[in-house]
């Protein structure tokens, strides 16, 4: 596959198109070993991912030549390790934007925390964002992204799954216009994020707050790392600066981290 359309200075310039590989975050991590002065911007997509990584150590499945399972190397060392989540916030964004400019303002794009990618309460997809320190710093980040495009059918285990075709009505959509779409939006969120002062990181807290799934609806968590605490019905009020998600049960705020807390679907 080739991205004859992408309008971008640097995000997905250098592309890699695999027909297979285990994870495209592992082959572009292997990238940067054996060759730390690879440029940002490097993606490496795949047509089929064998052993594709997901969030909270699960597993991505993804039919083989019916999506998108790709990766992107980013060096946002102006970021401190204790701001990460800013990062977390703009790819999640940069991800909303192109399934909103895809799919229109009344699809009911939302983003569940921290960044999985809803359409009309379904998941479409998923990030997975593993990053290298320097000292206090970040040094590299491998940026995955999984979307379900063209996959119809799924695995009945899955809780609540989508794709962008299905929310569409339509067969068939065309991969490389919808990563081109991502990558674009991928380069101006992270270029925001990278651009200093001007109330950036407010405006992008405040867009994150915008799209943010079932915000001030109340709905029912459990505590993975409490198992003798049962499930409770909270509302969720927003996150915190470290990325934390801010639920308020019977009026008292508590925030979690992605191990501390889950939906339930
Ligand atoms: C999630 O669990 O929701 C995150 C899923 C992230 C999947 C993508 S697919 C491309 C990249 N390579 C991987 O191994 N994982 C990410």
């Amino acid at each position: 596959m080739r991205l004859p359309f992408l309008q971008t200075s640097f995000v997905g310039q250098q592309f890699h198109f695999l027909p297979i590989c285990a994870s495209t975050n592992a082959e572009v991590q292997v990238a940067v070993v054996k060759n730390d002065a690879i440029p940002e911007g490097l993606t490496i997509m795949a047509d089929h991912q064998t052993a594709g990584r997901g969030q909270r150590g699960n597993v991505w499945q993804a039919l083989p030549s019916q999506n998108l399972t790709f990766s992107v190397l980013l060096r946002p060392t102006f970021l401190a390790a204790t701001d990460q989540f800013a990062l977390s916030m703009a790819v999640a964004l940069a991800v909303y934007d192109a399934l909103v400019a895809l799919l229109g303002p009344a699809a009911g794009v939302r983003l569940k925390w921290p960044n999985d990618l809803y359409i009309d309460g379904r998941k479409t997809g998923g990030i997975l964002i593993e990053n290298t320190l320097r000292g206090t710093f970040l040094s590299t980040s491998v940026v995955g992204i999984g979307l379900n495009v063209n996959q119809k059918a799924f695995d009945p285990a899955l809780p609540n799954p989508t794709s962008l075709a299905l929310e569409l009505g339509q067969p068939q959509l065309d991969r490389a216009a919808i990563l081109s779409t991502l990558l674009h939006h991928l380069e101006a969120r992270y270029l925001a994020l990278r651009a200093v002062g001007g109330g950036g990181r407010q405006r992008q807290l405040a867009d994150y707050h915008a799209a943010l799934y079932r915000l001030g609806e109340p709905a029912r968590f459990t505590f993975p790392a409490d198992p003798a605490r049962p499930s409770a019905i909270g509302t969720i009020q927003g996150i915190d600066a470290r990325g934390r998600l801010r639920i308020s049960f019977t009026g008292q705020e508590e925030p979690f981290s992605l191990q501390e807390v889950k939906f339930v679907e």
